[in-house]
């Protein structure tokens, strides 16, 4: 028996990192699994390696290993219509929708009057309009399964404390929480909660990029916002947030809704 068994998690940016963990422990825990990630380059201006379909593909093995069911499909979070058509091919298939991880995006770094134009809009799309048009997508199908539901929208520290370096993942993380707060006060007639997590670094193709310890080499006073409470591994495992993410995801949740959750290892606090 597993604590999701019969139900259905849709998952964005599941083709590596924190995404990919997601899909492979629902899968173990009984749920079958809607995915989806671009695939490729999203901004000139990340300085660490793009995911590829063959990690899409990678997460789809490793979740059938776990003896779970997922469909998968390449597609981009600033596109309404493709991120309403993986939903609507997921819910046909597997008949209803109780979980979804809002979990794609994209991070880089500038001091906000050097960040050129594209810098900026390009982030804000990703991280905080396509968290939107994600909401906007699976909504519906939530309502019309009928079974309630929890959402979980994946904003950062820097969604709580603003980082130096960071104006626009910064903005956009702030501006998920004002997703979260306003979609569970929408939502909680239909018995949907929404919360949103607040990882500090995660060790993941983004949680280890080089172009973080550049900003800090050159402005290394920027290191002091980046101090943490607890301070002997200060990075997170995949699997850290995953805890996080079943609980939000599961009836042990079921009194919170409209929370931010601190992964944060005590960094907005110092
Ligand atoms: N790693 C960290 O230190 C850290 C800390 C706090 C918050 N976060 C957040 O956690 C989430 C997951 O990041 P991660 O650490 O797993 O990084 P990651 O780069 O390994 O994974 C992000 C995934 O999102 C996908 N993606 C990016 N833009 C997309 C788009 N437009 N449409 C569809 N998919 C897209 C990428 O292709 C990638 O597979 C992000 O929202 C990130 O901002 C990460």
């Amino acid at each position: 028996m597993g604590q999701l068994d019969g139900k259905v998690a849709f998952v964005t940016g599941a083709a590596r990192g924190q995404g990919r963990n997601h899909a492979i422990r629902f899968a173990r825990e009984g749920a079958s699994i809607i995915a989806l990630d671009v695939c490729g380059p999203v901004s000139d201006y990340n300085t660490y390696d793009s995911a590829t379909p063959a990690d899409l593909d990678e997460t789809v093995r490793l979740v059938e290993t776990e003896g779970g069911k997922i469909i998968a499909r390449q597609a981009d979070v600033r596109d309404g219509a493709q991120v309403k058509a993986v939903v609507d091919e997921g819910v046909a298939q597997f008949g209803r929708l109780d979980i979804v991880v809002a979990n794609a995006g994209i991070c880089n770094w500038n001091r906000f009057w050097e960040m050129p134009d594209e810098q900026w809009e390009t982030l804000i799309d990703v991280n905080l309009t396509g968290t939107w048009k994600t909401l906007k997508a699976v909504t519906p199908a939530m309502i019309d399964a009928g079974n309630g539901g929890s959402i979980i929208v994946v904003s950062s520290v820097a969604g709580i404390k603003a980082l130096p370096g960071q104006a626009n993942y910064a903005a956009s993380k702030f501006g998920l929480v004002g997703l979260t707060q306003v979609a569970a006060k929408e939502l909680g007639e239909y018995k949907i909660r929404v919360n949103s997590i607040h990882p500090y670094g995660v060790k993941t193709p983004m949680g280890t990029d080089p172009g973080s310890l550049k900003m800090l080499e050159k402005h290394p006073h920027y290191m002091a916002s980046l101090a943490t409470i607890l301070t002997e591994k200060p990075l997170a495992e995949t699997d850290d947030i995953t805890e996080a993410v079943m609980w939000l995801a599961g009836d042990g949740s079921r009194t919170v809704t409209g929370s931010q959750v601190a992964l944060d290892m005590g960094n907005t606090k110092v």
